[in-house]
């Protein structure tokens, strides 16, 4: 039994307004909304599910709604910001004009060698980045070998190697009032989490997950900082979805803040039950503090810590998002499991009607 994850199952993130976020990530963005649920563990407040393809692992972003939560932000433990994938640099230009004709503050498009990075954020501050599909990692190390040597990035990806002023003036000529299927955006392409000590991360999401550290580089705007990429990767390929990037705050007692804003936790895709049941054994016998396995209905989840703090779930599967919906009609209607459907008038009673 190996315990290697194919990558990322779902990001969960937090909300101070569910008709908001609705607004900003199905009709801005265009991802659909896959279910529209609460949180099993807080049944007045909205659980929204979004992501491609009927909600298939690795495209999934999930919101709590906390209309009290308080402003989180990044730091030790936390994640910095999520890329989603989008298929060619043209596409992603049009992502910049349509996102600064709807108000958004938009950086970039800049050049990370593996990718180009678009920057924004969510009305709840969410640091978000768009990220092209290629040309990736094996631009500047074999296919076969990646993650071997410290990789430092040539001048033009720095700071001072950039024409700023041409960078912002970039964008697609015309409005771009529809996502176009060229836009459609591709799930989770990375999460850039920040950590205070590199070799003991690496070394968690090795033995706990079954990543593999796919690139050592510097932070391309704080070269000071090294960037290290881990990934799903069989020594040919690297995973779609998969790619976990840690930035090196050795010694920083700056801590990610819980809250509005911030990503709850990020979780990781088992296979099966039966494939997650043998892993929790594997979490333990490594002395990691695992919980119970959870039943959230769509999938199972165990939920354990990164050693710097981060919260990371394993994830299950299936059975998916057509469990309790058609195909057809996800997100449509509130679902609740069963076990709080007595309370249903109640809870809905609670929550302010969405779109
Ligand atoms: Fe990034
Ligand atoms: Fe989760």
């Amino acid at each position: 039994m190996s315990f290697r994850t194919l990558g990322f199952h779902h990001i969960t993130m937090v909300s101070k307004d569910a008709p908001r976020t609705l607004a900003f990530y199905r009709e801005l963005l265009g991802l659909a909304l896959v279910k529209k649920t609460v949180n099993f563990d807080d049944p007045g407040a909205y659980h929204l599910y979004f992501g491609a393809d009927g909600g298939r692992p690795g495209t999934i972003l999930t919101f709590f709604e906390w209309p009290g939560a308080r402003r989180g932000h990044w730091g030790v433990g936390g994640v910095h910001h999520l890329a989603l994938g989008v298929a060619t640099p043209e596409a992603q230009l049009m992502w910049k004009r349509r996102l600064t004709d709807a108000g958004v503050h938009v950086t970039g498009p800049l050049d990370r060698g593996y990718f180009r990075s678009l920057y924004f954020a969510d009305p709840d501050g969410q640091v978000l980045e768009i990220a092209t599909a290629g040309p990736g990692y094996a631009i500047d190390e074999p296919a076969d070998a990646l993650g071997r040597e410290l990789v430092v990035p040539p001048r033009e990806r720095l700071p001072d190697g950039r024409d700023r002023t041409a960078i912002q003036a970039l964008t697609h000529p015309e409005p771009v009032p529809e996502v176009t299927e060229a836009m459609r955006l591709q799930g989770i392409h990375h999460v850039s989490a920040i950590t205070d000590d590199l070799g003991r991360a690496g070394a968690f999401y090795e033995e706990a997950l079954g990543l593999k550290l796919v690139k050592k580089t510097l932070n391309q705007d704080d070269a000071k900082t090294k960037h290290y990429f881990w990934a799903a990767y069989d020594g040919s390929e690297v995973e779609p979805h998969s790619a976990l990037t840690l930035f090196d705050w050795s010694g920083s007692t700056y801590r990610a803040r819980p809250g509005a804003g911030q990503t709850h936790h990020v979780a990781f895709r088992a296979e099966s039950a039966e494939q997650q049941a043998e892993w929790r054994e594997h979490l333990l016998s490594l002395g990691i503090a695992v919980s119970p396995v959870a039943d959230r209905t769509y999938f199972e989840s165990i939920y354990f810590r990164a050693p710097d703090g981060l919260l990371v779930e394993i994830a299950t599967d299936g059975p998916g998002f057509t469990v309790d919906e058609t195909a057809g009609r996800l997100g449509g209607d509130l679902k609740l499991p069963a076990w709080l459907e007595a309370r249903r008038s109640a809870i809905e009673g609670s929550l302010v009607p969405l779109p």
